[in-house]
């Protein structure tokens, strides 16, 4: 029989690389989506038709029980949370709601439904937990690179709810004897991303600018440095996550680091153009606490997922700018839902 897998945020950008990945391996997939009326719904009924959907919030318990009793799920994958850290300084609380408890109220509801306490423990056959963890959580960086065991410094209101998410699916796993796992990803991106992450927002830009619909690009911290991979990549790690013997907890990244100035410098050279002609660097876009570098070492995943990388930050910036180029020059919308390739 078909395994059975349950995505939350599966209207966001991995949702829908996971479930195409998924169903592409033969999954029955179902996603949660909340709201009487999502907009970005149609995008998941448009790309993804083979999934299933469920209502549910990470704000109510209830919603996630009666989903998780609904679906009978084998794997549940919780992507869902406010992930622009910015956001999160604006709306600290919401923030720790849904991407902190949210992680609570997703494990209770796996925990309940499976009848699991903490004298009978989980057993054999129980439902597998993946928890959308976060190169965040390293923030303010002990070393270079990060691994499984380099110590957390959050550096925002989102990486401090994301540590207490990876820390608690830790617990549940060591507490319930739960297959319980955290994914600490570094940055993945795509033509899928949402426009307001550097990476969109600058491959957006250099096709506006390209197309003559724009004449600069305002951005903030350009000394910053990230690892940034695609995001379909990162979709395969986390399943493999879930069908390791052990559950444990893995980085994944690209082992490269590049500054936010290099990114813009690729993407304007993919685009024939001269960044520093148009980029205009805009103080109020600066963040309270920066996190200046992130570095991954995914040799832990390597060497027990085989998991590897397939698109360099090149191929990636890219892959982007011409994604944003076509839509642009067809009249497209970035941010209506037909926008998705
Ligand atoms: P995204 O595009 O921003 O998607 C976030 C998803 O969360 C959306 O589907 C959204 O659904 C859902 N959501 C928001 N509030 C919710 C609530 N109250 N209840 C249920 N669902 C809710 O994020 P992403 O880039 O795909 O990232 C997926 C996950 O990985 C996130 O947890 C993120 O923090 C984490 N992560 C991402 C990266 C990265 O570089 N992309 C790296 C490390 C970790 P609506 O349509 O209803 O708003
Ligand atoms: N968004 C944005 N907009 N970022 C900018 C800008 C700008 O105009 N100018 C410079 N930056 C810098 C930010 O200060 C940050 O250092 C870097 O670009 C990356 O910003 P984002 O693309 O917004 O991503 P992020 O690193 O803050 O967070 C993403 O990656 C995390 C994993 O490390 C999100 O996807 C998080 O959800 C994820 O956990």
């Amino acid at each position: 029989m078909a395994r059975r897998a349950l995505i939350t945020g599966i209207t966001g950008q991995d949702g829908s690389y996971l479930a195409e990945h998924l169903l592409s391996e033969g999954y029955e997939v179902w996603g949660l989506v909340r709201g009487q009326a999502n907009p970005r719904v149609s995008r998941v009924r448009r790309l993804l038709q083979d999934v299933q959907l469920v209502r549910g919030d990470l704000l109510d318990q209830g919603s996630l029980i009666s989903a998780v009793e609904k679906v009978q799920p084998d794997e549940v994958y919780n992507l869902g949370a406010i992930s622009f850290v910015p956001m999160s300084w604006e709306q600290a609380e919401l923030t720790a709601e849904v991407t902190g408890m949210g992680v609570l109220r997703m494990l209770e509801a796996i925990r309940v439904c499976s009848g699991i306490t903490a004298a009978r423990g989980a057993g054999s056959g129980q439902i597998r937990f993946y928890q959308a963890s976060s190169s965040e959580m390293f923030g303010q960086v002990r070393e270079t690179p990060q691994n499984e065991r380099t110590p957390f410094h959050p550096r925002s209101p989102y990486g401090v709810a994301k540590t207490y998410g990876h820390f608690l699916t830790q617990n549940y796993r060591e507490s319930y004897g739960m297959f319980a796992v955290s994914g600490i990803l570094f940055n993945h991106e795509s033509p899928r991303r949402g426009a307001e992450f550097v990476t969109r927002k600058v491959s957006l830009g250099v096709a506006r600018i390209k197309l003559g619909l724009a004449t600069e690009l305002r951005l903030g911290n350009l000394e910053a440095r990230r690892d940034w991979g695609f995001a379909g990549d990162y979709a395969r790690a986390m399943r493999l996550m879930l069908q390791a013997a052990e559950p444990e907890d893995y980085v994944i990244g690209t082992g490269r680091t590049q500054s936010v100035r290099e990114l813009v410098e690729a993407a304007f050279g993919a685009a024939g153009l001269d960044w520093e002609r148009y980029v205009v660097c805009d103080q109020s876009l600066h963040r309270p606490a920066e996190v200046d570098l992130l570095c991954a070492d995914p040799k832990k995943a390597r060497t027990q997922l085989g998991w590897e990388p397939t698109v360099s930050f090149e191929e990636l910036v890219a892959m982007m700018v011409e994604s944003d180029l076509t839509l642009l020059a067809g009249g497209g919308d970035p941010h209506q839902d037909s926008s998705w390739p």
